[in-house]
Formats: structure tokens, C-alpha cells, sequence
């Protein structure tokens, strides 16, 4: 049961890796390293035991692609990862993110193609529905048009996906995901942004440890009970095994259509100042904050329906917002140590 993770050294990659090993998958990991590091193998290693097979490849090199497929054909599927995400960049560099998000996909699919490669999970988001009428979001919401350059490559990803299902053999599960954060229990995997985070708890636990100065709260006049802007956070852990339920059905057969679409969220909404309270709570660390204009671009509010996920894939996530906090802060922690 061999399985292809792309972006296998990121952040939801390589949690996914490790819950693949649990089952008993064999997995090769591609990765241009581009914002992760070569040492996720070894940290990998240390909390399954397992190695998993690493390649260096830039997705976009069709060539070295091609290559890469012409050596491993034997794939019970694809979990594609791979990608820029950062909202900002995207608006600034557009082409980097069409040639990059979009070409990656084009390349897998063809070769999928060729070698008969059924399965594939794509890693899609919350960011396709921009800001939705109706509360919670169900995965037949209509599509918005996208805000950004980053959200409209998953908006054409999902269509280059599905159009190529419909005159293929290829079956894929797009998995919508919400606010992914949080950190392995065992503190050796994470997320590692580069620079100054753009997110909202990589900037609480840099903040926290001392490495930024100040977090500013982006907007306090939003249409919600505090005044700042709601997400459905979810833990990494929970959101990386919902990959393997996923993968798992494909390979079973259980799909009921060629391309289902998933919402993995936990339904429940939290305010930004609830983030910190929840932070300040389970660290014990007075966070300094204070209330800014809006960004650009945010939406007010977005939690998700998890009812046809819960179900159809009999899969929930399990972890609290304290949990998660607590976890994301463990983590932030295990990197000062290192430092
Ligand atoms: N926020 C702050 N201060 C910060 C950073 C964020 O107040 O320093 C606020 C934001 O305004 C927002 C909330 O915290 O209200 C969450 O912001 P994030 O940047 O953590 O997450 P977003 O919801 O903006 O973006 C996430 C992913 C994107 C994805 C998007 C889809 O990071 O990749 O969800 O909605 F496109």
C-alpha cells in the first residue's frame, strides 16, 4: 500500500505522513523544500520508527516529474500537498502562484493518467466559499469569486480536478480544510513559517516566547458577539487523519462519485480574542495584544457544517481549542530549546 505524499516535509504533510504510518501505509514523501526543511524525515522517523522514502522534486519541473513517475508507478494513490498559501504573496505574485499551485497539479494528473493512478486527496480550502451567506458552510455552498490569487488557484484546482475525473479513470476526495493549527503531542513536528507569520497562533506563540514584540488583533468592530472575526479552528492531528479515512476510502471503493468533497473543520466558531484567552489560559503567559484596524481581504465570520463529513467518512475531529493551543504552544517552546 504504497502512498505518494507531495509537501510530505510541511506542515499538514508531515502529520499526515505520520498518520499514514500508523495504519500500516508505505509512503514516499516529494518535497522542493521550499518552506520546510529536509530534517522533517528524521523527525518523522523519531516519532514512528519509520523512515519514509524522500525525494527532492520541484512538481513543476514537468521533466524531473516525469522522471520521478517513470521510477514509481506503483501507487495506491496521491495525497497532494503540495503548494504556496500564503494569501499575501499570492496578491503581490500571482504567476508564481498560478505556475507553481496550478502546474504542480497538471503534472500529477498526467502522469496519474498514464500510469493508471487512481486515487488522489487533494488538499483544498475554506477560502473557496469566500464569505458565505449561510452559517455553518456546507460543501454545497456556492462558490464565491476568490479574493486572492491563492484562493482561486484552489477554486481551479478543484475544476482542473474534477474535469479530468469526468474523462479519466481518476477519482479524487477534495478536502476543504478550516484554520488548521496546533502541533504533534510529541513536540517534533509543526509549523515552521518563514519570517514574520501571517497567521493568527504562530504569531500568539512567537509573541509569547518573546520573538515578536506585539500581536495585533486585526479588526474589533467585525458583526460578532466580542467585535473581532471568527474561524473553525482545527487541530493538524485531527485534520491529518481525516487524509488517511479519505485515502482509505478510495482504495476500499466506498466513494459514492468520482470526486466527493469534504468540509474538515470542527463546526464550532472562535472569536480571535477567544484564540488568546484559550492561549493565555493553558500557557499561563500574559499575552501583549492590542486591537489594530482590519486586514485587508478577511472575512467577518466562516465555521463549518461537518455533518456530511462526520458522517460520510465516519471520521470527527476530537481535539478542544485549549488542546490545541496547548500544542501549538509545547511546540513553540521545543523550538527555543533548540535554539
Ligand atoms: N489575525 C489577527 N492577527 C494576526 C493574524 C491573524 O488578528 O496577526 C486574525 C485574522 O484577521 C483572522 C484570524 O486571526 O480573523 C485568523 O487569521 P489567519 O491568518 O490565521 O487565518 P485566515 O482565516 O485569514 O486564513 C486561513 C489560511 C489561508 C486560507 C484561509 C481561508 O491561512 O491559507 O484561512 O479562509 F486561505
Amino acid at each position: 500500500m504504497k502512498i505518494l505524499v507531495t509537501g510530505g516535509t510541511g506542515y499538514i504533510g508531515s502529520h499526515t505522513v505520520v498518520e499514514l504510518q500508523k495504519k500500516g501505509f508505505e509512503v514516499i514523501i516529494v518535497d522542493n523544500l521550499s518552506n520546510s526543511y529536509a530534517n522533517v524525515v528524521d523527525q518523522i522517523e523519531q516519532i514512528s520508527g519509520i523512515r519514509p522514502a524522500f525525494e527532492e522534486l520541484d512538481l513543476t519541473n514537468t521533466e524531473k516529474t516525469n522522471d520521478f513517475f517513470n521510477h514509481h508507478f506503483d501507487l495506491k494513490g496521491i495525497i497532494h500537498f503540495a503548494a504556496f498559501k500564503a494569501v499575501g504573496e499570492s496578491v503581490n505574485d500571482p504567476l508564481m502562484y498560478y505556475r507553481n499551485n496550478i502546474g504542480s497539479l497538471v503534472n500529477i494528473l498526467e502522469n496519474m493518467k498514464i500510469h493508471k493512478i487512481e486515487n488522489l486527496v487533494f488538499s483544498s480550502s475554506c477560502t473557496v466559499y469566500g464569505q458565505p451567506e449561510i452559517l455553518p458552510v456546507k460543501e454545497d455552498s456556492p462558490i464565491l469569486k476568490a479574493l486572492s490569487p491563492y484562493g482561486n488557484t484552489k477554486q481551479i484546482s478543484e475544476e482542473v480536478i474534477t474535469e479530468t475525473s469526468q474523462v479519466s479513470h481518476i477519482k479524487a476526495i477534495l478536502l476543504r480544510y478550516f484554520n488548521p493549527i496546533g502541533a504533534h503531542e510529541s513536540a517534533l513536528i509543526g509549523e515552521l513559517p518563514l519570517g514574520i507569520p501571517n497567521n493568527l497562533v504562530p504569531f500568539i506563540t512567537q509573541t509569547a516566547i518573546g520573538l515578536r514584540e506585539q500581536l495585533s488583533v486585526f479588526g474589533s468592530d467585525y458583526n460578532t458577539p466580542d467585535g473581532t472575526a471568527i474561524r473553525d479552528y482545527i487541530h493538524v492531528v485531527d485534520l491529518a487523519q481525516a487524509h488517511v479515512v479519505a485515502i482509505e476510502r478510495m482504495i476500499g471503493n466506498k466513494g459514492k462519485k468520482d470526486v466527493e468533497i469534504f468540509n474538515l473543520g470542527t463546526g464550532n466558531g472562535f472569536s480571535v480574542l477567544e484564540v488568546i484567552n484559550s492561549f493565555e489560559k493553558v500557557s499561563h503567559v500574559k499575552l501583549n495584544y492590542k486591537i489594530v484596524d482590519r486586514r485587508a481581504g478577511d472575512i467577518e465570520i466562516v465555521y463549518a457544517d461537518t455533518t456530511y463529513a462526520n458522517d460520510e467518512l465516519g471520521w470527527k475531529a476530537k481535539k478542544t481549542l485549549d488542546e490545541m493551543m496547548l500544542s501549538s504552544w509545547n511546540w513553540e517552546k521545543a523550538l527555543a530549546e533548540k535554539k
